[in-house]
């Protein structure tokens, strides 16, 4: 994208971000969900969330619903639109972090291009890539909304995983198979993660 934005400048802000995390007992974090469809992004951020907003934490789920069907609804499925939907949501992402809360991000994002790009936009050490994993058998098995069906019938097109590639990433933070582990067993291993990161004191 062109940067036509070369005569504004920046502000330097009074209030530093850690300042605005204030008196939560956290560190502000993206952290970023990557799998394939099916493979349960959407089910343990929910449930990551739930557990942090028990805690006292203060964070923020980004996912389709409250992306796709606003800020990103001019966007499809092409390479490029997907490209520009991780673009547009790494910025908010930052924002967000900027403002003191613990992101939490489930998308494919399917390139690892683009999610490297993501982790460049924050700071050391912000950047948290979880890999949601489970094989492409198992996610086709589960299809909880009928897409892999309509893919294979050709209804659906560039369709990840059948017609439209998945780069796994290659050094995630945090792998979970969600074949062998349970959504709660997931959150856990999370929580620790975190805790041991100091993301969550
Ligand atoms: S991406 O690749 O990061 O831009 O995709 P994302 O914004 O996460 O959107 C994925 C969800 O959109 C539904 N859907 C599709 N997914 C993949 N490929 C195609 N062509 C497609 N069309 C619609 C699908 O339900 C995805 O939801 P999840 O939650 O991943 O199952």
């Amino acid at each position: 994208l062109a940067d036509k934005s070369s005569n504004v400048v920046w502000h330097e802000h009074r209030i530093a971000k850690s300042q605005r995390a204030g008196q939560k007992s956290q560190r502000p974090a993206v952290l970023w969900f990557t799998g394939l469809s099916g493979a349960g992004k959407s089910s343990v951020a929910n449930a990551l969330e739930q557990a942090l907003f028990q805690r006292g934490h203060h964070s923020y789920l980004l996912d389709g619903d409250n992306v796709r069907h606003g800020l990103n609804r001019d966007l499809g499925f092409t390479d490029e639109d997907r490209v520009e939907n991780i673009r547009r949501i790494g910025e908010v992402a930052r924002l967000m972090a900027d403002a003191g809360l613990v992101v939490l991000s489930a998308f494919i994002s399917p390139f690892r291009a683009d999610r490297a790009m993501v982790r460049e936009l924050m700071e050391p050490g912000e950047f948290v890539e979880i890999h949601v994993h489970a094989s492409l058998e198992t996610c086709e098995s589960r299809d909880p909304k009928g897409l892999y069906a309509k893919a294979r019938a050709g209804t659906i097109r560039h369709f990840t995983g059948i017609d439209s590639p998945y780069e796994a990433p290659e050094h995630p933070e945090v792998v979970l198979d969600t074949e062998k582990h349970s959504v709660e067993e997931c959150v856990d291993l999370l929580l620790d993660y975190l805790r041991g990161r100091q993301i969550l004191v």
